[in-house]
C-alpha cells in the first residue's frame, strides 16, 4: 500500500469518528443463505443501518464459500470487487499477498484491535503487519448436535468415547431413525473428516497431517483408520444424503427424524432460528474423541481496495461495527459462534455458547487450538481443495480407506 493510500485510509477513519451520517454504501458478497446466517445477517445489516450504511446484498449460496471465491475471482478479474467479502483464513492471505486487499491499519489502532482479537485470529486477519480484515467470529468444527427428546426416548446418554457414539447411532437406527444427518457435499464431508482425524490422533497428528502436510503422517495407518471411521459414518446416514445442504440435515436433527449432526456450529444458529433452546431440546458436545481440542474457523470481513471516499468510509464503518462489542455478543449469539475478542464475558450466551467461549479460551491457553482444513485455517486453498477431493471421493465409495490414505498424499503433493 502506498503513503498516499494509507493516508487516504486514516483521513477516512478521521471522518468516520467525527463527522455524521454520509450516504454510504457497502456492497458485501457472502454465502449467509440459511435461516439462521440469514438472522445473523440481518443484525449486522440493521447495525450499519442505524449508522447511516446502506447495504447492496451479494449472497453466493454454498457452505464453506468456494462457490463464493470463484463468484469473488470473477468479479475481481472484471475490475469490480465488492466492497465487503465474507473470507476465511487463508484466502485472505492469498488476497492481501495479491494487493487487493485495503489496510485497516489507522481503525484497529483507534480501537486496539492488536490487544482484544486472540493471536489465532490475527495470523489471518494481518499481512506482514498490516490489519487486512475484521473478524467477525470463531466458529468451531468439532460438534455434535442431538436431539434431546430423541436421546431421552432410545435411553442415551451423552457418549464419551467413538465406541459409545457409534453404539448409540446402532440404537438410533435400529429403532428407524436416520442415526446420522448429513448433507453429501464436499464441504461437508471434509468438515466431519477434521474431527475423525483429531479423533484418531489427537493433536500432533492433526498438526503433522492437516497443516504440516507431512507425507508420512498423511499416508500413516492413523490416516487410514480416521477414513475408516468415516465408513462407519456413511453406514449410519440415510439414503438421500447426496447433495442435501447442511441446514436441512440440522432440519432433520430439529424435527426428530435424525438423532445427531456432526457440523460446525453455525448449525446452531439453524436450532435457535427454529426457536429451541440449547440444554434443552437440542444438545451440543464435542465429537468424542476430540474432547479437550477445538478446531476452529473464524469468519472475516475483508475490505478491497476502492477508489471512491464514500465506498472507503463505509468500509470503515462496517469494520468498526463488526468490531464493536456489543455488536460480536448480538451477532454470535444469533450466528451459532462465539465472539472474535477475547474481553466479551459469556453470560449473554446460551449453554452450548458459554461452553464454546470457556473451551476456546481453554484450548487456546493448552496449544489444542488448531485451524480447520475444512474450513481454510489450516493450509491453502488449493490444498484444501485437493484433501476436499480425496476425501468425498472415498465417502461415495470410489476408494477403500487405504487408498484413500494412498490418495491424499499424491493429491497433496501435487497441489502443493
Ligand atoms: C463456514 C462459515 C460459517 C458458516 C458455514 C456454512 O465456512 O465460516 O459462517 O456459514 O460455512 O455456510
Amino acid at each position: 500500500m502506498t503513503m498516499m493510500k494509507k493516508l487516504k485510509m486514516t483521513a477516512a477513519v478521521l471522518a468516520l469518528s467525527t463527522t455524521s451520517v454520509v450516504a454510504q454504501e457497502v456492497e458485501v458478497l457472502h454465502w449467509w443463505t440459511s435461516g439462521g446466517e440469514a438472522a445473523a445477517l440481518n443484525v449486522l445489516r440493521e447495525n450499519l443501518a442505524e449508522g447511516g450504511v446502506g447495504w447492496t446484498d451479494m449472497p453466493v449460496a454454498g457452505g464453506g464459500g468456494s462457490d463464493a471465491m470463484t463468484i469473488l475471482r470473477a468479479r475481481v478479474s472484471a475490475g469490480d470487487p465488492p466492497t465487503a467479502v465474507q473470507m476465511l483464513g487463508f484466502s485472505i492471505q492469498d488476497w492481501a499477498a495479491e494487493g487487493s486487499l485495503a489496510n485497516l491499519n489507522a481503525l484497529a489502532e483507534e480501537q486496539n484491535w492488536d490487544e482484544v482479537v486472540p493471536e489465532a485470529l490475527q495470523r489471518f486477519s494481518t499481512y506482514e503487519g498490516d490489519w487486512v480484515a475484521a473478524p467477525v467470529n470463531v466458529h468451531s468444527v468439532n460438534w455434535v448436535w442431538a436431539n434431546t427428546a430423541l436421546m431421552e426416548e432410545l435411553g442415551l446418554e451423552q457418549p464419551e468415547s467413538w465406541e459409545e457414539f457409534v453404539a448409540a447411532m446402532e440404537a438410533a437406527q435400529d429403532a428407524g431413525y436416520t442415526a446420522l444427518a448429513h448433507g453429501g457435499q464436499a464441504w461437508q464431508e471434509a468438515t466431519v473428516f477434521d474431527s475423525m482425524v483429531m479423533g484418531v490422533g489427537g493433536p500432533e497428528f492433526y498438526q503433522d497431517s492437516m497443516i504440516d502436510l507431512d507425507p508420512d503422517a498423511l499416508g500413516s495407518d492413523m490416516m487410514v483408520e480416521a477414513f475408516e471411521r468415516m465408513d462407519t459414518l456413511r453406514g449410519f446416514v440415510d439414503d438421500n444424503f447426496s447433495g442435501r445442504d447442511w441446514n436441512l440435515a440440522s432440519s432433520m436433527v430439529i424435527n426428530g427424524e435424525s438423532l445427531f449432526q456432526i457440523m460446525g456450529d453455525w448449525a446452531k444458529g439453524e436450532f435457535v432460528n427454529a426457536g429451541l433452546t440449547a440444554g434443552d431440546e437440542f444438545q451440543c458436545f464435542r465429537v468424542p474423541g476430540t474432547e479437550g481440542t477445538v478446531m476452529f474457523n473464524s469468519d472475516q470481513f475483508a475490505m478491497f481496495e476502492v477508489s471512491d471516499d464514500s465506498a472507503q468510509e463505509a468500509q470503515l464503518a462496517m469494520a468498526s461495527a463488526v468490531m464493536s462489542p456489543d455488536f460480536q455478543v448480538a451477532f454470535n449469539m444469533v450466528k451459532g459462534s462465539v465472539p472474535a475478542r477475547t474481553d466479551i464475558p459469556s453470560d449473554d450466551f446460551d449453554a452450548c455458547g458459554q461452553l464454546g467461549m470457556a473451551q476456546l479460551a481453554e484450548a487456546s491457553a493448552n496449544g489444542t487450538l488448531f485451524g480447520s482444513m475444512a474450513h481454510g485455517h489450516a493450509n491453502n486453498p488449493s490444498v484444501q481443495n485437493a484433501m476436499y477431493d480425496v476425501i468425498t471421493a472415498h465417502f461415495n465409495g470410489e476408494f477403500d480407506a487405504e487408498t484413500a490414505a494412498e490418495e491424499l498424499v499424491l493429491a497433496v503433493e501435487l497441489a502443493q
